[in-house]
């Protein structure tokens, strides 16, 4: 298998609060490749968007990278630490948007209202690239056009407020690319648009990464758009890894219970309307009170007894396949 362009080993981003420590990841390993996308799930409050935000450099206070490595092979081919760059550094910041770019869940929350979508791409373009304020409002019509924006000489003079949510979510991936990232994070894309909507964005994406080879990281909570998306996958639960591989082999023989009780949560064609989603008993444990040995013991249906109680499953597997689970071995 070729190189990864990122490699994240034994990530820890955690908050330090007043009420204590919140683990938000937590010992977290993935490998992102070229013109393939990793599909991150897990849900709500696992850790995903604070995994993107450690990535880009973006952790905000009083969240820190405590530990772990961040490993990224440059456009120029040398391997970076960015666990090891302060964020605020011009060597963070020259990562951010040539190397790594971000598209979020809220397009309107990302832009500024009071300027037109032209300025704010030709900003982004100019931030990094020595161009005229000419040549940069070329480029930024070159990349409306390539993200779909029909018209797009004409709409680089409107205001975000003017387009309608599809519209936004495709400006917001034009400004992502502005300078030619390898590697995108999707923090959950589409999750406020429409299904119609929905399907044509992440065609996009698709798209966009057979055209430019980009890496994609697609952080969803829809193990259906897994499905459809991604090339790998890795199912967090509490800031980790429980299991990661290729797409194709954790649907067809999901390792973990966690992994297998999110399969079953996708609705299918078969599944009666109306008949109810198979869910998860329990909920999520708070990070900052996370159970001892494996963290999904409390809720697993599998359990093996103490063994899973009181020892933190390692990560065993096999090429590209991983799990945490003693299920499949490694117990002491
Ligand atoms: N600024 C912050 N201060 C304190 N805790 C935070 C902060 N940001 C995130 N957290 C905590 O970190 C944990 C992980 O949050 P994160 O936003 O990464 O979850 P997520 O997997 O992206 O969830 P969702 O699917 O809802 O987007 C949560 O428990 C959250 O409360
Ligand atoms: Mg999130």
């Amino acid at each position: 298998m070729a190189e990864p362009l990122l490699s994240v080993r034994g990530l820890r981003t955690h908050f330090e609060t007043p009420e204590g420590t919140i683990r938000a990841v937590d010992d977290l390993d993935f490998d992102v490749f070229e013109g393939r996308t990793l599909g991150v799930v897990g849900e709500s409050g696992c850790g995903k968007s604070v995994a993107a935000r450690s990535v880009l450099g973006i952790v905000e206070k009083p969240g820190r990278v405590v530990g772990g490595r961040i490993l990224l092979r440059t456009h120029a081919g040398d391997t970076l630490d960015l666990a090891a760059l302060p964020q605020d550094s011009a060597a963070y910041r020259a990562i951010r948007g040539p190397e790594i770019a971000l598209v979020f869940q809220e397009p309107m929350a990302s832009f500024s209202q009071y300027y037109t979508i032209g300025n704010q791409i030709t900003e982004a373009i100019r931030l990094h690239l020595r161009l005229s304020r000419s040549a940069a409002r070329a480029r930024a019509i070159e990349l409306l056009d390539m993200v779909g924006v029909p018209q797009p000489s004409r709409r680089i003079d409107e205001y975000p407020f003017q387009l309608s949510g599809g519209l936004r979510q495709r400006v917001m991936i034009a400004m992502a690319l502005a300078c030619d990232p390898r590697i995108l994070i999707a923090d959950e894309p589409t999750t406020a648009l429409d299904v119609t909507t929905q399907a044509q964005i992440l065609d996009l994406l698709r798209e966009l990464q057979a055209k430019r080879g980009l890496a994609i990281i697609l952080i969803t909570h829809d193990m259906g758009v897994i499905a459809e998306m991604a090339h790998d996958v890795a199912v967090m639960y509490l800031g980790r890894a429980v299991e990661t591989g290729p797409v194709a082999d954790i649907f067809a023989a999901p390792a973990h219970p966690y992994t297998r009780a999110l399969l079953r949560s996708i609705p299918t064609v078969l599944a009666k309307p109306r008949t109810h989603l198979p869910t998860i008993a329990g909920s999520i444990p708070m990070p900052s009170a996370r159970p001892a040995g494996c963290a999904f013991s409390p809720r697993c249906s599998e359990v093996l007894g103490d063994v899973c109680r009181q020892t933190e499953p390692p990560a065993i597997g096999e090429g590209a396949r991983s799990v945490r689970c003693f299920l499949h071995g490694g117990a002491p």
